[in-house]
């Protein structure tokens, strides 16, 4: 973990603040390519994880905010409470969406999700790497508005105001099922909606292995009943009852297992662990779909079992 102050603040648009922290023992921390995140662990108990919205050699991270409506109390506790001058605990970047080299990348963001592609449209841009950035957003004072007004004038970028989700999607399907040059790579974050949407039209033209997605708020988990289970971990020889009304990671804690975790809501990968036999049932909005399909893999935190017993590489 590493001890941060918050050395700047700034109101990107009415609903989004920015954030620039720095290391507070002066030294430089880990570098992050486009497309990390940090863990922001808050005061009141709750862990955050916010995409960095520039490269950076690790003398300070900026990322940036938006005050949900309805929060769960990260966006409200951020905006409401930290200040420039506070000290916060982050954790080192980790990058679930890497930015590959292809001949041609198009970037799809929808709101907040448009941080992680500044960093990404950025870097291609200054490496003069060809790429297309169409980003929808609820209305004009959308953050980032200056650096995306000049990229609207090289023609590489283009912004979509307050569609509504009908036309956002007929938007979609006419951008993603128009010719690409051979060798394009999707980019998406944003609502589920949308990022739902550009998968479904995208990965049967382009390939599953050419749309890279980024979710930043928890998918509908579906209205499943959560059923009791039994988990056995195979290296440390333990077999753990998992109650309907826990999940498998509290079990797993509660047991003394060392194991990762950050978001705790299916989102940022920490967690994962290797299923040796059972069904999962799975509820996150990290793996592939193709990882799903092949159940060799679960998200602790929020996915359960199909089968009575799940076999786990713990
Ligand atoms: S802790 Fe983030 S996916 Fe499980």
């Amino acid at each position: 973990m590493i001890e941060a102050s918050i050395v700047s603040v700034e109101q990107l648009s009415p609903d989004v603040k920015s954030f620039a922290v720095e290391a507070t023992t002066g030294e430089r921390m880990p570098p992050a390519e486009p497309g990390s995140h940090i863990d922001l662990h808050l005061p009141n108990g709750l862990i955050r994880q916010y995409s960095l919205y520039e490269e950076t050699d690790g003398s300070r991270y900026e990322f940036a905010v938006k005050h949900v409506p309805g929060s769960r109390g990260g966006s409200k506790y951020v905006h409401e409470n930290l200040a420039a001058g506070d000290v916060v605990t982050i954790s080192p970047p980790r990058n679930n969406f890497v930015l590959g080299r292809h001949p041609h990348t198009l970037f799809i963001a929808g709101g907040i999700g448009i941080t992680p592609i500044i960093a990404m449209s950025q870097k291609l841009a200054a490496e003069g790497r060809n790429f297309a950035l169409h980003y929808f957003c609820r209305d004009a004072e959308a953050p980032f508005k200056n650096y995306l007004d000049r990229l609207m004038k090289t023609g590489c970028a283009t912004r979509y105001v307050g569609l509504d989700p009908a036309a956002t999607a007929l938007t979609l399907s006419e951008l993603l099922t128009g010719g690409h040059p051979a060798g394009t790579h999707v980019y998406v974050c944003g609502p589920g909606p949308l990022m739902d949407v550009t998968v479904k039209l995208a990965a049967p033209r382009l390939g599953t292995h050419a749309v890279h997605l980024e979710h930043f708020s928890p998918r509908s988990r579906g209205g499943g009943t959560d059923r009791a289970f039994t988990v056995k971990l195979v290296r440390s020889g333990k077999t753990l009852d998992v109650p309907a009304d826990r999940s498998l990671l509290s079990v797993l804690v509660a047991a003394g297992v060392r194991i990762s975790s950050s978001c705790q809501e299916g989102i940022c990968g920490s967690c994962v662990t290797g299923v040796l036999s059972g069904v999962p049932d799975h509820r996150d909005s990290f793996l592939t779909d193709g990882e799903r399909e092949g159940g060799q893999d679960i998200c602790v935190c929020v996915s359960r079992a199909k089968t009575p017993e799940l076999v786990l590489d713990l």
